[in-house]
């Protein structure tokens, strides 16, 4: 899926260089790729921006994201030292059409410089409302032509519905081909995340039974236990929904479930994907009660500490009817997956940050062991986990030791920080280095964006129209709304409490085995 030779001579131009993002992912990301000699020796990030901070204090504050956020905190005097001397910055107003005149310019001197036609990222690290005027004039300076060796990315959200979705594909492909465009969703950059695919596909095991006929039902957890902190004004007009659902879980959704793929071409990944998009049964307005559930927080405790209900967050009207909470019930309409529930749920104020995708087997067909009275009898089930571990766990069935014969549940499990050792990249490490080298499996294209939206459109519409007489409906540090509890429910069925006692288990094995080294 990824490439593993080194990006040719890149131009890094990051439109928004003093937001958040760029503090806390983009420069943590690229920094450690340069740790990791990832980074090409012709390599300059262009920082465009409001802000105007003399170069020394910019990148001081820069520096002190790495130091609060990368995953490594190599910020020794030489290591920062090379690195920043690969950082420029402009104060720039990007509605400004001179800005991208003088960049015509500049792209021009580095490729005379470098001696060779750099790769050139326009990398849209700015709030969704000024993405067309950059788009325009881009397209008006003509620097979006050399096709082969221009990028832009795009971040989420990637509209608010179908029809700006829509829109803004329109927008962008007028100015750029599609092979240009690389949409993130940071999700399909973590590890786990790519290898569900190794993990179905280049193994003989689970692709046999990885169907109707063995799987009885899939849960796809993504649990926050953080509010909205900062992102209040921008969470308000979004919601559960919109946030997460569309983009990350829907995805954790196609990978689950899309057909074996014949090539790792970035294409046909994505056409596989696209299929099951395709595939999802459409849910009508009139069914999203039975369908879909949702909820807002209300004050509660997370670990021991109070926490204000949602509409009195900051930024947040008080009459909010925003959701924070949203679950789903869909259907892949194919020959593998008819009529096999795929239940997603996501919400904030949640008692842990857990995110997991859960396949649950069917039982046995003929039970012959003997039933003990206060055990359940779980079947199988194969937890893939995101968050806060990256690892698999399947569960089965084993004979007690001893008499009488009973039968209890026990894991087998394999977790990346514990079989490999080494740290993983953070997602956005393998997703810049991809748009480097020009491979777009990772990220979603345009009419897999839109497919995603048809998918929760009647959900959005149904909420739309009836506005939730029972907000707030779950208390902050709980599981989420009795709604969501009785959607399952309805089919014999219950959520899956993430065990947060074995990811603290695998943990302290690891530190113990870090002490012994
Ligand atoms: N932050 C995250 O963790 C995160 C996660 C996922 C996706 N995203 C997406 O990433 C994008 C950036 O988010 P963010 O949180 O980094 O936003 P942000 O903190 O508001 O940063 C945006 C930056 O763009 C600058 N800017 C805006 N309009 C400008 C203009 N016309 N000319 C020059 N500079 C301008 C702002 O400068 P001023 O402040 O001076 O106006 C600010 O420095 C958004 O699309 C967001 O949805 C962010």
């Amino acid at each position: 899926m990824t490439a593993d030779s080194r990006p040719r001579p890149t131009l890094f131009v990051i439109f928004g260089i003093g937001g958040d993002l760029t503090w806390r992912k983009l420069i943590p990301a690229l920094y450690n790729l340069f740790l990791d000699h990832w980074l090409p020796d012709n390599f300059q990030v262009l920082g465009l921006g409001h802000k105007s901070m003399n170069d020394e204090a910019f990148l001081d504050h820069l520096r002190q994201g790495v130091i609060q956020l990368s995953r490594r905190k190599e910020i020794d005097g030489p290591h920062w030292k090379a690195f920043a001397s690969h950082l420029t910055f402009q104060s720039a107003d990007f509605s400004d059409p001179q800005v991208y005149t003088r960049l015509a310019g500049q792209f021009q001197d580095l490729d005379e410089k470098w001696g060779t036609g750099a790769v050139r990222i326009f990398y849209l690290a700015s709030p969704p409302g000024v993405m067309e005027t950059i788009v325009e004039l881009l397209g008006q300076a003509h620097l979006s032509l050399e096709r082969e060796r221009t990028r832009i990315v795009i971040e989420k959200p990637f509209g608010r519905d179908l029809a700006s979705a829509k829109s803004l594909n329109r927008m962008l492909t007028e100015v750029f081909s599609e092979s240009q465009i690389y949409r993130i969703d940071h999700y399909l950059g973590k590890e786990t995340v790519q290898n569900i695919l190794a993990f179905r596909f280049a193994n003989t095991l689970f692709e046999p039974i990885w169907n109707r006929q063995y799987i009885d039902h899939v849960q796809i957890t993504v649990a926050e236990k953080i509010g909205v902190a900062h992102r209040g004004h921008y969470y308000d007009q979004a919601g559960a929904l919109r946030d997460m659902l569309q983009n990350h879980l829907i995805q954790l959704l196609c990978l689950t479930a899309m057909e074996p793929m014949i090539s790792l071409e970035d294409n046909e990944i994505r056409n596989k994907k696209t299929e099951v998009l395709q595939a999802i049964r459409p849910i009508a307005v009139d069914e999203v009660p039975a369908m879909a559930a949702r909820g807002q927080y209300d004050a509660g405790c997370i670990e021991g500490d109070q926490v204000l209900d949602y509409r009195r967050e900051k930024n947040v009207s008080p009459e909010s009817v925003t959701e924070t909470y949203g679950a789903v019930k869909l259907f892949v309409d194919n020959w593998r997956w008819q009529d096999v529930p795929f239940y997603l749920r996501t919400g904030k104020r949640l008692p842990a940050k857990v995110s997991e995708v859960n396949i649950q087997f069917r039982p046995v067909p003929h039970q012959v062991f003997p039933f003990s009275p206060g055990l359940d009898r779980p079947p199988n089930r194969l937890l893939i986990s995101i968050q806060p571990l990256e690892g698999i766990l399947l569960r089965f069935e084993a004979k007690h030791p001893g008499r009488p014969l009973r039968l209890t549940p026990v894991n087998m499990g394999f977790y990346y920080q514990e079989a490999f050792k080494i740290p993983s990249p953070d997602a956005y490490e393998t997703l810049l280095l991809d748009v480097m080298l020009g491979n777009a499996t990772l990220f979603m294209r345009g009419d897999q964006t839109e497919a995603a939206w048809t998918v929760i459109s009647p959900i959005l519409e149904a909420w739309d129209r009836s506005a939730p007489s029972d907000f707030p409906n779950y208390q902050a540090g709980t599981w989420g709304p009795k709604s969501a509890e009785e959607l399952i429910a309805r089919d014999g069925r219950q959520w899956i409490i993430p065990s947060l006692q074995q990811y603290e288990e695998v943990l302290q094995r690891c530190t113990a085995a870090e002490g012994k080294e």
